[in-house]
C-alpha cells in the first residue's frame, strides 16, 4: 500500500467520547469556525497539530510557514476568546469548549496571548484590507488567543444532508485501501463543480487510481453557494458523469479562509492526511477578488521540497470551453483566440442562477444547474 504518510509522520487521534467534562468549571464558548477546527484537530485532519497554536508556533507559522519544530504549516489555527473570558481563565487548568450550550471538547490551557492582527493579516492574507473576507473574519473574532492541547469529547452534529459524507482521515484511508487505490488525487472546492472543475479532475483521473472529491462545507462568505445545495449538485454530477468506482465524495468541515497561496498549502497538507497522494491546484486556488496572482497558489509550493510537502501537486492552467476546439481546453492545449473561449465569472454565474437563468451546458452540466437554481429559489 502506498497511501501518503500523514503530515509529521503520524495521524493524530484526540477523540475521547468517555471523557468526563462535568468536573470542569472553566469554559470557552466557540464560534462555528473554532468548532470545526477543534474537530479537525481531533480527528487527525490537521495532523501534526494537537491543539490550538501556542505563541511560538503561531509566530513561526506567520514568519516561516513552519511550526516551531520546523514542520511546514501555513495557516495559524487559533482559538480567539474575548478579553472578559480570558480574565476568568487560569493557565494550567482544563477548560470546557462549548458551542450553543453543549460541550464538545476540553482545552488544557497552556497560554493566553494577544496577537497583532494587522501583522497576521499581512502575513496570511497579504493584505490588511477589511473588505477581504478572511481579514474581515480575523478582525471580527475576539482579541486574545487561548492555546493548548485539546480533546474532542462529543462529535458535533452534522447537517443531515452531509452525514453519510462525513469521514475522518482514518476512515478515508481505510476506504481507499479497500478500493485498492494506490494513487489518489484530492480536490478542494467551495463551489459547485462546473465543466472546468470536471475537466481538470478527469484529466488528473487519467493518471491516478481515484479521485477524492472533498468539498469544503465549513463557513464561507455569504454570496458563495450554500454547502447543502452544493452537496445535491455533486451527487447529481457523480451519478450522471463519473465512474462510481473511481470517485469518493467526502466533506471537509473547515471554514474557508480565502488566503490564496497559504491556504493552498494548508489544503494540500490536510488532503495528504486524508490519504491523498496528489492534490489539484488550478487557477487562483482559494483566492478571492484580485488579491492574489492567478498562479500564486501554484508558485508557492516551489519554496519547499517534495520530501517536506509529501504530496504531489498537480497544477492546472485556467481551463475553459473553446467553441473552435469544441471541447474543454486550456492555453496549453488550445491555439484559438480568447473570443472563442466561453468565459463566465463566478459572480456572473451566481447572479444568473439566482435569477433562474440557465448558464450554457458548455459551462455547467444541466443536472447541476437545475439543482442549483431550485436550491437557491428555496433558500
Ligand atoms: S477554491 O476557493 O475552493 O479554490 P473553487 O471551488 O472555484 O475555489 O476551485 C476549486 C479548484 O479548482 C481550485 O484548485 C481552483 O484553482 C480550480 N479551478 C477553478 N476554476 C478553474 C478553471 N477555470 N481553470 C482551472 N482551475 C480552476
Amino acid at each position: 500500500m502506498t497511501l501518503s504518510i500523514p503530515h509529521g509522520g503520524k495521524l493524530v487521534n484526540l477523540i475521547d467520547l468517555e471523557y468526563n467534562v462535568s468536573v470542569i468549571t472553566y469554559e470557552i464558548e466557540l464560534d462555528a469556525m473554532a468548532l470545526s477546527d477543534l474537530e479537525l484537530i481531533a480527528n487527525g485532519a490537521y495532523s501534526p497539530l494537537a491543539g490550538f497554536l501556542r505563541k511560538e508556533d503561531y509566530e513561526s507559522v506567520l514568519e516561516n510557514m513552519r511550526l516551531a519544530n520546523g514542520i511546514i504549516w501555513s495557516i495559524p489555527i487559533t482559538l480567539p476568546v474575548p478579553e472578559e473570558t480570558a480574565k476568568k481563565l487560569k493557565i494550567g487548568e482544563k477548560v470546557k469548549l462549548t458551542y450553543e450550550k453543549e460541550t464538545y471538547g476540553v482545552l488544557e490551557l497552556q497560554e493566553l496571548y494577544s496577537p497583532n492582527k494587522k501583522e497576521e493579516a499581512k502575513k496570511v492574507f497579504q493584505t490588511t484590507d477589511p473588505n477581504h473576507p478572511g481579514v474581515k473574519k480575523l478582525l471580527e473574532r475576539p482579541n486574545v488567543y487561548a492555546a493548548g492541547s485539546i480533546i474532542l469529547t462529543r462529535i458535533p452534529p452534522k447537517n443531515p444532508e452531509f452525514g453519510q459524507y462525513y469521514k475522518t482521515p482514518m476512515e478515508t484511508r481505510k476506504e481507499f485501501a479497500k478500493k485498492n487505490w494506490h494513487t489518489i488525487v484530492g480536490f478542494q472546492t467551495r463551489n459547485p463543480v462546473h465543466r472546468a472543475h470536471e475537466y481538470i479532475q478527469k484529466t488528473a483521473l487519467e493518471m491516478v487510481d481515484g479521485l477524492f472529491l472533498n468539498p469544503l462545507v465549513g463557513e464561507t462568505k455569504s454570496d458563495d453557494i450554500p454547502a447543502n445545495i452544493r452537496m445535491n449538485s455533486y451527487e447529481a454530477l457523480l451519478k450522471n458523469y463519473y465512474p462510481g468506482d473511481r470517485v469518493y465524495l467526502g466533506i471537509f468541515l473547515a471554514a474557508m479562509r480565502y488566503a490564496g497561496p497559504k491556504e493552498a498549502i494548508f489544503h494540500a497538507l490536510v488532503r495528504k492526511n486524508y490519504g491523498c497522494t496528489h492534490f489539484i491546484v488550478g487557477r487562483d486556488h482559494a483566492g478571492v477578488g484580485n488579491y492574489y496572482g492567478t498562479y500564486d497558489s501554484q508558485k508557492i509550493f516551489k519554496q519547499f521540497s517534495f520530501e517536506e510537502i509529501g504530496i504531489t501537486i498537480l497544477s492546472f492552467e485556467h481551463s475553459f470551453y473553446c467553441t473552435k476546439c469544441n471541447s474543454m481546453a486550456s492555453s496549453k492545449t488550445c491555439p484559438h483566440d480568447k473570443k472563442d473561449h466561453l468565459h463566465l465569472s463566478g459572480t456572473k454565474v451566481r447572479e444568473m442562477l439566482r435569477n433562474g437563468i440557465t448558464p450554457p451546458p458548455e459551462f455547467s452540466r444541466p443536472e447541476v444547474i437545475e439543482i442549483l437554481i431550485n436550491g437557491l429559489k428555496n433558500s
